[in-house]
């Protein structure tokens, strides 16, 4: 993948120096920018008279290419819409229409002049951090286990004149947040995007341990299923029972802030495969099922931008990994198995599996002393039925966490939506035989999920995201990287 680098300038006269490509945002119905105009007149008028003639209004969604001037190679107009109503989403669908016309040409390089965009909810910070995640996320590509893998995107160096000396400074730590928030959503996509055959458990632990090697603030631990044993994690091992391949507990400890502070613990579900186990799921779309490791996904995402940015933070990253596979040895409806808590679960149903490795970890977690815990899974079909793929269903234990998660969500467009997690709902996980069952019945299925867990997680304040919506889209089908944005963005507020 080519690495597309940002750099923020001031550049006072736009015919000056030379590029690929210069990208001038115009507005509809408003008069040209000062960049706008030093070109046109370096023209001989060439963007009033495409203007003039309709082939370009300044419409959002609009662009088009013109021939170069002065320095420039080529000259590519980019529409805003309406001055008067440009806002996120607009300036969003701006950076969509950018990223498609810039990749349409050759250009490897190209210099954008923002001083000109200002928007109605949101400072320059924000979108200069918004474009340069948005751009890098465009630039992602499969490439793993195709022959051809698609062409590169060709931009690999943006200029951005942000048009004022003061602002250069603080453009380009927004520039590098941005484009660090968007390497770690490329690395959960790449990560779950991976089929099941290669991103094993063990495949997991590998990345843990080639992102602790190339940082010198993040160790890795793995617990192999002795370890595992050793320390009472009967439930996560249960779900392991029919498959060959290792579980693994994988701990990723980033320390960027003080000695005593205490952490950020983000709880991962990393089932490589899920067929069901001996609750086998029918046939149809369960290859997507190699997409239950998105929680793990968003794990490693998230520690790749925190580490890449150094953020003055203790976040540990602790990744459930397993498959779940039907097998001699696997667990059956009616096993009743004991978790790391101590308490006892009843697995009804050998699909509701993700569930059973998470409280294990979160019980783990418990060590840590953590500031929050928060665990990331595609926990539920019940939570796609309910909420779709656009917002992630977010429980909490305390308030003020669910608050902080769902603000860090809007501010990143990652959205999630507070479910309820009421004790009404605890006892349809009643069990004759056990202290707990893993299911709750038919009704609300996220929520029973959630509760669960909840069991398992009374001594920290505590949040889970369902991401089992979120995390991919199935038309054409690959991971989003979801929720990385909405974590570091928690994350990086609580690093200033
Ligand atoms: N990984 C699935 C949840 C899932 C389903 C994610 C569809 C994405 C799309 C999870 O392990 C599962 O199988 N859950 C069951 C729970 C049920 C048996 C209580 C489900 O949702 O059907
Ligand atoms: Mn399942
Ligand atoms: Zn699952």
């Amino acid at each position: 993948m080519t690495a597309l680098t940002f750099t923020a300038r001031k550049i006072d006269d736009a015919t000056k120096g030379s590029s690929q490509c210069v990208i001038l945002p115009l507005y509809h119905r408003k008069k040209l920018s000062r960049e706008a105009q030093q070109l046109d007149g370096a023209s001989g008028g060439m963007i009033k008279k495409a203007m003039a003639l309709g082939d370009f209004s300044g419409k959002s969604g609009e662009s088009c290419l013109l021939p170069g001037v002065a320095g420039a190679k080529r000259l590519l107009l980019v529409g805003c819409g309406d001055p008067a109503t440009f806002d996120r989403v607009a300036a969003r669908e701006f950076t969509r229409t950018l990223a498609k016309a810039v990749n349409a040409t050759k250009a490897s390089d190209a210099v954008l002049h923002v001083s000109d965009l200002h928007l109605k909810d949101a400072n320059s910070a924000w979108l200069l951090e918004t474009m340069s995640r948005q751009l890098v996320c465009a630039a992602y590509r499969y490439t793993e286990t195709v022959s051809k893998p698609k062409a590169p995107m060709k931009l690999a160096k943006l200029i951005v004149n942000t048009g004022d000396s003061r602002t250069v400074r603080s453009g380009q730590k927004a520039l590098d947040r941005g484009a660090a928030v968007g390497r770690g959503i490329n690395e959960a996509r790449r990560l779950a995007d991976l089929p099941g055959n290669v991103c094993t458990p063990t495949y997991l632990a590998q990345q843990a341990r080639v992102l602790a090697k190339n940082n010198s603030k993040l160790t890795t631990t793995v617990l192999e299923e002795k370890k595992m044993r050793e320390l009472g994690m009967g439930s996560l091992l249960s779900v392991t029972a029919g498959t060959d391949q290792p579980a693994k507990l994988i701990v990723m400890n980033y320390k960027g802030g003080k000695a005593g502070q205490k952490p950020y613990v983000l709880v991962g579900k990393g089932i490589t495969f899920d067929s069901g186990g001996i609750s086998l799921k029918p046939g149809a779309k369960m290859d997507e099922m190699k997409f239950d490791m998105g929680g793990a996904a968003s794990v490693f995402g998230t520690l790749h931008t925190v580490t890449e940015l150094g953020l003055p933070l203790n976040v540990i990253g602790i990744v459930a990994a397993a498959e779940n596979m039907p097998g001699g040895g696997a667990t059956k409806p009616g096993d009743v198995v004991t978790s790391m808590s101590g308490k006892t679960i009843e697995v009804l149903n050998t699909d509701a599996e993700g569930r059973l490795v998470l409280c294990d970890a979160l019980t783990y977690a418990g060590r840590f002393k953590p500031q929050v815990v928060i665990d990331i899974a595609t926990l539920t079909g019940a939570c796609v039925v309910a909420l779709g793929s656009h917002a992630t269903g977010l429980y909490a234990n305390q308030d003020k966490l669910a608050e902080q998660l769902l603000a860090a969500g809007v501010e990143s467009h990652d959205r999630a939506w507070r479910m309820p997690l009421w004790d009404d709902y605890q006892k349809q996980l009643d069990s004759n035989y056990a202290d707990v069952a893993n299911i709750g019945g038919p009704g609300g299925g996220s929520v029973t999920a959630a509760c669960f867990l909840a069991r398992f997680t009374q001594d920290y304040h505590w949040a889970h995201l369902d991401i089992a919506g979120s995390a991919w889209d199935s038309s054409p089908k690959g991971a989003t990287g979801r929720p990385v944005g909405l974590l570091t963005q928690y994350l990086m507020q609580h690093a200033d």
